[in-house]
């Protein structure tokens, strides 16, 4: 089976890193896929976005990285596919992620949206969690990979 891991990823996470390898072994295919949307200003430009995913990624023979714009279920309709998958970190994910999934399945009744759920140790972990840290220059090593750590550090010099 083929799914759209889509997201913002500004930028990826470990949390995020760990669904892709979770999902890398129960799907056969995954892509990820970066929301390109001009309404809202990234911190990471969009090509900044795919280098790091494609960089923390590319050990997974099964996963590409992909963006998109527009509505999500047309795009995944055009990938060939039916299916989302997301992350769930705690009950307060559960709210928005609902909406999202019966918003979804309103506009394309053939789409499916599949929640795996995080690592505890991630619970916290959000891509807006690790900006307010970096610009305050505080350690997120432990919490993004490696590429994204430096990049953050010169975004926030
Ligand atoms: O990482 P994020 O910001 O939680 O990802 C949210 C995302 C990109 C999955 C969601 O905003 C999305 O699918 N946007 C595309 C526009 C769309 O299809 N909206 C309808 C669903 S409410």
């Amino acid at each position: 089976m083929k799914v759209i891991y889509p997201g913002s990823f500004d930028p990826v996470t470990n949390g995020h890193i760990d669904i892709i390898k979770r999902a890398s072994v129960n799907f056969e295919e995954i892509v990820v896929a970066i929301l390109d949307n001009k309404s809202k200003s990234p911190l990471f430009t969009l090509e900044e976005r795919i280098s790091m995913l494609k960089d923390a990624t590319s050990e997974f023979e099964n996963v590409t990285i992909d963006s998109f714009s527009g509505l999500l279920v047309d795009y995944v309709e055009a990938m060939d596919t039916n299916t989302v998958l997301r992350g769930l970190r705690a009950i307060s994910d559960y709210e928005s992620e609902m909406r999202n999934a019966l918003a979804n399945k309103s506009l394309n009744n053939n789409i499916e949206t599949l929640f795996m759920v995080s690592k505890a140790e991630y619970t916290f972990l959000s891509s807006s969690v690790v900006k307010e840290i970096a610009g305050f220059n505080g350690d997120v090593s432990n919490m993004v990979p490696e590429s994204v750590s430096v990049k953050l550090k010169n975004k926030f010099r």
